[in-house]
């Protein structure tokens, strides 16, 4: 059971204004949408509220224009996205948060939907501004929070908007909330982590809490080359952070009072360039001039074994630098693997990380995770034990 205040269907809303604010920053390229997942995965909830012939309207922010308006960061492309792919009247709004924008609201008829533009044109946003969240209320008669990936957040549509409307978490929100339970309260042991990605210091309370709350911390990516180098070990060319000693000391320190096993890459798959071609390598073998870009068939199969011996496992980060195919087979065996257990064994996986999905895009195999999260910064900042402001507030 959920400790916030989800949305549910008993909530009458026919003929309601409802409010949703949402994750539409979607990376866009000459006025088109390059990847509309974060929209696809929002549309059956709001096809929900057409249905049940609500009042929809739609805030989300796009990039970060600081206050001001940008042309390029228009929600203009989600406009048209959304007049092709819901089934009714949508209505895209472009003026103040003001009597207008009220009146806009309330021009709606059932089942019709209003996109605010881009919500962070006002600098009152980021500013969590009391009187905006207010005026912004007005726009409804319920808000819906569906936006986890922004709930870290202390801004006005996110936060303040709550003081002075009836509030609730969407159920993506909610999917979102429980699966980070599943890694850290209610989880099933042994839980494994597994982090890639290349820096260590940007992932540094994440993995220190992993090393509290998981039996096995897998570390693979670029950043497992600092705990190489920690381990005494000879990296070559690769990509090494400055002054990540006492981080990973931390770390290995933690893990050791918390009975957490720390796994790093026994061997690896090295080029002297990017582009160049893969080299398997044992560790002992790198040569000044060998970058090292994927995880070696020992780590995989380590991987493998510590991935079927657990009930829980939660990834996020690739394990190499998997935008060339030569050095994607870490990333994918991994993928692979947690994907078959999830389906055949019952692990419960937890996915998530704007690379991971990246890697996982277009890929031949059938992808089955407990939860794929799309939220970066929220997700991990959750992961970390904090408690994000725009969830804080959706307590009951
Ligand atoms: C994201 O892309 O993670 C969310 O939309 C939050 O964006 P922000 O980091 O600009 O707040």
């Amino acid at each position: 059971m959920s400790n916030l205040k989800i949305f549910s269907e008993n909530i009458k809303i026919n003929s309601k204004r409802v409010i949703v604010r949402l994750d539409l920053n979607v990376p866009i390229s000459k006025s088109s949408i390059e990847d509309s997942t974060r929209i696809e995965i929002i549309e059956p909830f709001i096809k929900k509220l057409i249905e049940k012939k609500a009042k929809i309207i739609l805030i989300s922010h796009l990039g970060r224009p600081k206050g001001k308006v940008v042309k390029e960061l228009s929600l203009n492309p989600i406009f048209d996205y959304l007049q092709k792919s819901l089934n009714t009247k949508v209505y895209f709004y472009k003026d103040n948060i003001d009597q207008k924008a009220i009146d806009a609201s309330n021009n709606l008829k059932q089942g019709e939907v209003l996109l605010i533009e881009n919500i962070r044109f006002f600098k009152e946003e980021e500013d969590d501004n009391e009187n905006f969240a207010k005026n912004l209320s007005k726009l409804g008669d319920f808000y819906i929070n569906e936006a986890f990936s922004c709930s870290h957040r202390r801004q006005a549509s996110l936060h303040k908007i709550t003081n002075y409307i009836d509030s609730y978490g969407g159920p993506l929100l909610d999917k979102e909330t429980q699966s980070i339970n599943l890694i850290i309260k209610n989880k099933k042991k042994p839980v494994t982590s597994i982090i890639g990605g290349s820096k260590v210091s940007t992932k540094i309370n994440v993995l220190l809490n992993l090393s509290k709350n998981t039996n096995n911390l897998i570390i693979v990516g670029a950043m497992a080359n600092n705990f190489l180098k920690f381990n005494g070990l000879n990296v070559g060319a690769s990509l090494l952070e400055k002054g990540t000693e006492d981080i990973i000391k931390s770390i290995y320190s933690s893990a050791e009072k918390n009975n957490c096993n720390i796994i790093i890459p026994v061997d690896c798959v090295v080029s002297n360039d990017l582009n160049g071609l893969p080299k398997p390598k044992s560790l002992n073998e790198i040569k000044s001039e060998d970058i090292i870009l994927d995880i070696g068939e020992k780590t995989i199969e380590l991987i493998n074994k510590t991935v079927e011996l657990s009930k829980t496992v939660f990834w996020n980060g690739p394990a190499g630098y998997f935008e060339n195919k030569n050095f994607s087979k870490g990333t994918l065996s991994i993928a692979k693997k947690i994907s078959s257990d999830t389906d055949t064994k019952s692990l419960i996986s937890i996915v998530g990380g704007g690379d991971t999905i990246a890697a996982l895009k277009n890929v031949e195999f059938r992808k089955v995770f407990t939860h794929l999260s799309t939220a970066g910064g929220a997700f991990l900042e959750s992961i970390e034990g904090k408690e994000l402001p725009g969830i804080k507030v959706l307590k009951k």
